[in-house]
Order: C-alpha cells, then structure tokens, then sequence
C-alpha cells in the first residue's frame, strides 16, 4: 500500500508525514531516504516495547541501520529531567555521533521526551517521529514542540526542533487501548471545530468507521496532520493562527491540573473534549454561538465516549477558584482579561483577547456543579 504523504512546508526544515498502514515494517527504508544515518536510538516506552520494539528494529536492520533501543517508564511522569538524563545519557554512552539520529517510537509522551532530547544532546540530533497513540498520530508528532514537564507545570521546559520524517503507521492503533483512542479522537474533532465545518460534517458521518480501522480511519489522520501542517507551517512559532490549535485547552489543562495528572481520573484528550465543550458553552454565554451549534459539539463528542462535563470526571468534585488559579498559572492575565479561543460556529474558532476574567469564574461557578 502506498502511504499518503503530507508535506510540512518549512523551507530548509520542511519534512514529510507518512500515513498509512505496515509503515512500521517499512520504516528502515523510509528514514534512509531521508537520513544517512547507520545508528539510530530508538526511544520507546514499556507498554510499546513489548508490542512494536522488535518489529521496528527488525525494519532498520534490514536497511543496514543498527539500532539501540531506550526505554522508558510508560506516562506522563516520564517527561521529567530525570528521564531527560538518562535519556541524553543512554545516547551519549551509546556514542551516537551528531549524524546519527533518534526515533520516538511511542505516544505523546515518548515523542515529547525523545524530541528534547534530540534537540540538546551534542547541540542537536536528527530525530524522526514514530507516533504510535492517535493523538501522536494527529497532532503532538506534527509542529516541532518538544519538552517536559517541571514542578511548575507542563511543557515548560522544551524546544522548537522539527522532525526529519513522520511515520504514522495506521494499524499500530489497533493494539491502542480504547479509552486513549477515543482521547486521540477529540483532537482529530478539534480540527473540525476550529476550522473546518465540512470535515466536521465528515466526522459526524465516518465516527464508527474511524474508530473500526481502515480506509476511513487513514483518511481521519491525513486531514487532521493536513490541518495541523499548515497551521504549523503559516505560523510555526505561535505568533498568530497556531494559537487556534488550543481551542479547549485553557479549560482542559485547567482541569488536568487540578485532576493532579492523574491519568486514572481524567487523560488529556478526556480534559479536552470537556475543554472544547467548555468553550463552546461560553462562547453561547458570551453572546457569539448559537446553541444548537454547542449541542452539535457536545453530541458528537459524547457518543464518541468521550466525557463532555465536569461532573462527569471521577474523584473528589472541582472548585472554580482552583480551576481559575490554574487558568492564571496558564495564561497571562493582563488587567483582569484573558486571552481565550472562542468560536462563532462549527469551524469558526478565533482568538479572542480581553475576556473578562470575573465572566469566566462567573462561567465556571455554573459548570463546576452542573450535571
Ligand atoms: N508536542 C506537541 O505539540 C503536543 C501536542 C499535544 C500533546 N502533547 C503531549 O502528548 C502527551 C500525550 O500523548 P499521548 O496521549 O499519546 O500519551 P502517551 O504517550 O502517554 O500514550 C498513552 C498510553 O498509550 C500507550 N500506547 C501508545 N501507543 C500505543 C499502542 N500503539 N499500543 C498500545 N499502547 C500504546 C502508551 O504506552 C501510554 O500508556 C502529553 O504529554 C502532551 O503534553 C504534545
Ligand atoms: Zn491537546
């Protein structure tokens, strides 16, 4: 099966995005086409080493790669400095030379990890991106953001440093945990919110098909990489558009933070598709959607299995003054407004500065205890 391919037009930095199923068997022949690399790290996680490790490796031997795999604890905890060092350590000792390369062969959390690394170990290694978990697949492999976590917060130690190639290997998925697929799904939904209506109308037609494999859930990926590729490449550095990108990810990461990351109560796909419904509600509260288009939203999340309320994540119940808290830890609340992604209908997100912080506590006090 020939892959669809997708270009991330970023002049010199410019690579491709490789979609399609078997990609993980053809994988040694695809990174040689782009890297002269003959030693490749392969970062990876437990749970994917036991899976697809040995099938990977097996790819690059067969190109005349040698590969030394790093694994890594599985979760979010693994983007800490200390998985930092032994990652940059096990490449070192390994004496990966600054034309050798890294692969992350894992979900968000491997490719996060294993991309700051890449980008400071000998001032920047080639890396390519192996995203196994459909929110790998459609959004964190793509864009260049690399980083982890500190005791302050997420992602806020990192770096801009672009993959040579993306492999997104359809059928890896099928050995994805249900729970983190439908998680995955509400970025692909994001991409249709925030600007695309018809891919939207697509979704609401295709979500089984989607979520049973094939030719349908292929298709899912390579519009959400499409989208995410060329917000990516009209604003790499988030001056402007990619902004658009975090439409319910003020609401989620708010939740997630006061969720302790605790991936038994809530993962972040969950924290965003009660995020986005979140901003859709306000934005029907602030006068500028039409609720029928916020009930659109919600359904549509909902009957793919994914929670849409508050009250609807496990554990003790939420304050809005904590919720607000981690809102100001997120953002710069600059003369009592924020800045937030609204939307004036399906696909018609934008950016909104000066939302009145006292509206959104207002907003949240509701939320909080609704059912
Ligand atoms: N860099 C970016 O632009 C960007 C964008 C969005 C999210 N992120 C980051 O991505 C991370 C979340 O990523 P995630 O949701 O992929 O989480 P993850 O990497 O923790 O993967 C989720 C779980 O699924 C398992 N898994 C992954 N692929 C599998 C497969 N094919 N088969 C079986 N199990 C598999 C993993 O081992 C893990 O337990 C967060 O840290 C988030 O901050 C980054
Ligand atoms: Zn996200």
């Amino acid at each position: 099966v020939t892959p669809m391919r997708i270009k991330v037009e970023l002049g010199d930095r410019a690579y491709e995005v490789l979609i399609g199923p078997g990609l993980i068997a053809a994988a040694g022949r695809h990174i040689a086409a782009v890297l002269p690399a003959r030693r490749i790290a392969v970062v990876t996680d437990e749970n994917l080493a036991k899976i697809h490790l040995s099938g990977f490796v097996a790819a690059l031997v067969e190109a005349g790669i040698e590969a030394v795999p790093v694994v890594v604890a599985p979760g979010e905890a693994s983007k800490s400095f200390r998985t930092l060092e032994a990652v940059t350590d096990a490449l070192i000792g390994a004496q990966l030379e600054r034309g050798d390369a890294v692969v992350a062969l894992g979900g968000g959390v491997v490719g996060d990890l294993a991309g700051f690394a890449a980008a400071i170990t000998r001032r920047g290694m080639a890396y390519v991106q192996v995203p196994t978990s459909l929110l790998a697949q459609v959004d964190s492999s793509v864009g260049g953001k690399t980083g982890i976590n500190t005791r302050h917060g997420k992602n806020l130690v990192g770096a801009f440093q672009q993959p040579a190639l993306v492999l997104a290997d359809t059928d890896v998925l099928d050995t994805l945990p249900k729970r983190e697929f439908a998680a995955g799904y509400a970025e692909v939904v994001k991409y249709g919110l925030l600007g695309d209506a018809g891919f939207f109308d697509w979704l609401e037609a295709n979500r089984d098909a989607i979520f049973a494999g094939g030719a349908a859930r292929v298709e899912a990926v390579a519009r959400s990489c499409r989208a995410k590729a060329r917000i990516v490449a009209a604003d790499e550095r988030e001056a402007g558009e990619r902004a658009l990108l975090n439409l319910g990810h003020t609401f989620g990461h708010a939740l997630e933070a006061a969720a302790g990351y605790d991936a038994a109560r809530l993962v972040h796909g969950e924290a965003i598709a009660i995020g986005m419904v979140l901003a859709h509600d306000f934005s029907v509260a602030r006068g500028l959607l039409a609720p029928a288009d916020a009930e659109k939203a919600r359904t549509h999340l909902s009957d793919a299995g994914l929670p849409v309320t508050i009250s609807a994540i496990p554990g003790p119940r939420f304050e809005a003054d904590e919720l607000m808290r981690h809102i100001a830890q997120d953002k710069k609340v600059r003369r009592g407004s924020l800045t937030f992604i609204l939307t004036r209908g399906i696909g018609q997100a934008f950016v909104a500065e000066d939302v009145p912080a006292d509206a959104v506590h207002a907003f949240l006090s509701e939320k909080v205890n609704a059912p």
